[in-house]
């Protein structure tokens, strides 16, 4: 994949504070990259520095294999919506979504066309006539997103271009915008601090944290491999067990978490050398079963099998989450699929049997 977007030790500094500190980062062409973190940590500016409404202040960028760092934002191939949509006030919805084409001399009849199918893509279709006071923010943020749709740019900066949408919308947006950025190849470097959505979306997801990339991968990898204790803790839900070795041999470690647990943890999977790491623990990993006797329970031997009380419920609509606690006094939270009918239903003092594989648990450097 060649690249399109490429940063080369990027630093932003504003005063004395690095907003960016350092970043090296290449987005390939057709790609939907997500850079993914929360308030503050740069998301925004590592944007504007793409666009060119921030100049870095050590390191370059080039876009489509061109040095454009000294590069004002339009003479780049680049088009974004802004965290705050930045409409024309006194223009229509459909004035404001063909701005860009006017400017890009298209032919009146062509560019109607492009901007009814791009109002239609984001079900804005009627709404053409209106004024931005007139619509919800929700149809604001839409009319933004038409509006840098239909200029075809060959890298499209979103930044939380969903957020003001209702859950149920946005997630037929999520689906919508990835199909459509599949179907007409634009380079997608898109902002959110929604770590599903994230995950829904991208391609790769860059975990960004205090201006830095902390971690870069793909949706899979950065969920079942975090590389940070940060990562683990801002994808998905994890239970993070300070783990201390007892034992270890070629094929195994015993380690003792937080609160007494001793589980058995792959070798391979454990740093080399070290007696201290911490142990991520996905809730869904965990399975319960009511079943008295865990050794009744067929198992793997690369299962770790425990234990616990089940301190809280709640309910989540699909799933339940438990809180358990071991007898050792080891506080994990757990998910289980809810399936009230005939499945399983925990309470609160029940006393349930747990099974972990062994390679279901992410071990993460101690800092
Ligand atoms: N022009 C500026 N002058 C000084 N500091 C700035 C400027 N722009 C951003 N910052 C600071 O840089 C850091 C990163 O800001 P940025 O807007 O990139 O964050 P973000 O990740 O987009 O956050 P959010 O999710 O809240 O939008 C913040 O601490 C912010 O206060
Ligand atoms: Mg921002």
């Amino acid at each position: 994949m060649a690249t399109m977007v490429h940063l080369r030790g990027v630093t932003k500094r504003f005063g004395t504070f690095d907003a960016v500190r350092d970043v090296s980062l290449e987005v390939g062409a057709g790609e939907f990259l997500t850079l993914l973190g929360p308030s503050g940590c740069g998301k925004t500016t590592l944007l504007r520095l793409m666009a060119g409404f921030e100049a870095p202040t050590v390191g370059t960028v080039e876009i489509g294999g061109q040095d454009v760092t000294r590069l004002p934002p339009y003479r780049r191939p680049v088009n974004q919506v802004f965290q705050s949509y930045a409409l024309f006030p006194h223009l229509t919805v459909a004035e404001n979504v063909g701005f860009g084409l006017r400017m890009q001399r298209v032919a009146a009849a062509e560019g109607q066309a492009r901007v009814r199918e791009a109002l239609a893509l984001v079900s804005l279709d009627g709404l053409d006539a209106r004024r931005p006071h007139q619509l919800s923010g929700g149809q604001r943020q839409r009319v933004a997103l038409a509006r840098a749709l239909v200029c075809r740019p060959k890298v499209l900066l979103l930044d939380e271009p969903l957020s003001a949408l209702d859950a149920k919308l946005r997630r037929a947006m999520q689906l919508e915008l990835k199909r459509l950025q599949r179907q007409l190849g634009i380079t997608f470097v898109f902002v959110t601090h929604d770590q599903e959505e994230a995950l829904t979306m991208s391609d790769r997801i860059a975990i960004v944290h205090e201006g830095r990339i902390e971690q870069l991968g793909t949706a899979h990898e950065i969920y079942h491999r975090p590389a940070t204790r940060f990562a683990a803790d801002f994808v998905g839900q994890a239970n993070l067990l300070e783990a201390r070795v007892l034992l270890q041999d070629e094929a195994q470690v015993r380690v003792s978490v937080t609160g007494g647990l001793e589980l058995t943890v792959p070798r391979a999977a454990w740093p080399a050398g070290a007696m201290k790491a911490l142990i991520a623990m996905r809730p869904e990993k965990v399975h319960v079963s009511r079943l008295a006797n865990p050794a009744a329970a067929p198992a793997a031997a690369a299962t770790n099998l425990f234990e616990a009380r089940i301190e809280e419920e709640i309910f989540q609509g699909a799933t339940d989450q438990l809180v358990i606690v071991t007898a050792t006094g080891t506080r994990l939270s757990v998910v289980v699929a809810n399936e009230s009918a005939y499945g399983e239903i925990f309470h609160a003092g029940d006393h349930v049997s747990c099974a972990l594989h062994a390679d279901d648990l992410v071990v993460v450097p101690a800092e």
